[in-house]
């Protein structure tokens, strides 16, 4: 299984995948979390500390694997296969949840020098990563549509769009989608998330029906994640937390949708 989570900025996107990857790991699965944002922040929810963050190499910067991949011999031709197993056993860190994870660093030019290897690394990985039955690997997006592009919804299973019920989270979730069906993409769903009460939940619920969006559930707004965040803690170590125990559910809804 692949998912992908993807949305506006700051919707909780970070908050899902984490979840999801944390679901996935307790129900049984080798559980992979990518971090694709080029602001990497999913190891705190993950459960690493600020430090142990910052001790993690990204990808783009392991100039071990860039090379590997790349040296071929033959200009412009890539060695790329990638295996769960493999990048788990050489580049991801275990975090305390069960989620071995892998985070991308920064894929665009910087403006000196030139990061066609790695960027075409982290596309490769991406599109190229051999996903076994008991493996699931989850991906937290950068914000926006940009990073949407035909190659990276096409080498996931799902799609996850994450919008509140403001409208502009909404239309940014539905210009996800539309860019995304184009590449054959059978799996996208509309998470609605912080909702605080049934007017927010209509207003979603509306928006997706009038633009063909199937909404795949509602995370309640919990106080306690915004605490734990606060604190520099994961948001996801209880689930007496309604919102962390809805998006655990997700993962059943996915696996049976995916069987
Ligand atoms: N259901 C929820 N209830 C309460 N707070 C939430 C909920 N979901 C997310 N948040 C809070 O909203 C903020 C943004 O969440 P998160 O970092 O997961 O979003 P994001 O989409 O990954 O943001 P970015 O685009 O910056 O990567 C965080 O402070 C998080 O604690
Ligand atoms: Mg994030």
């Amino acid at each position: 299984m692949k998912v992908a989570v993807s949305g506006k900025g700051g919707v909780g996107k970070t908050l899902i995948a984490g979840g999801l990857a944390r679901g996935f790991a307790e129900r049984g699965f080798k559980s992979m979390a990518i971090d694709a944002d080029s602001s990497p922040n999913l190891a705190l929810t993950l459960g690493l500390t600020a430090e142990e963050a910052r001790k993690i190499v990204p990808l783009t910067e392991n100039k071990e694997l860039v090379d590997s991949k790349t040296s071929t011999g033959y200009s412009g031709v890539y060695n790329l296969n990638f295996r769960v197993d493999d990048i788990i056993r050489d580049y991801a860190m275990k975090t305390p949840l069960g989620v071995d994870l892998i985070v991308m660093g920064t894929v665009k030019a910087m403006g000196s020098g030139c990061m066609c290897a790695p960027n075409a690394i982290v596309r490769a990985l991406l599109r190229h990563l051999m996903v076994e039955r008991d493996e699931a690997v989850v991906l937290d997006l950068e914000a926006g549509v940009e990073h949407i592009g035909r190659g990276t919804a096409k080498a996931v299973d799902n799609l996850l769009i994450v919008a509140d019920s403001n409208l502009k989270s909404l239309e940014i979730a539905k210009h996800i989608r539309d860019l995304t069906s184009a590449a054959e993409m059978k799996q996208i769903y509309l998470v609605g998330n912080r909702v605080m009460n049934k007017t927010q939940e209509e207003a979603i619920k509306d928006f997706a029906q009038k633009n063909g969006l199937e909404v795949l559930t509602f995370v309640p707004f919990d106080q306690k994640i915004i605490e734990a965040d606060m604190l520099g803690e994961t948001p996801l170590k209880s689930k007496e937390n309604a919102a962390v125990q809805t998006i655990d559910n997700i993962c059943d809804t996915l696996l049976n949708k995916n069987s």
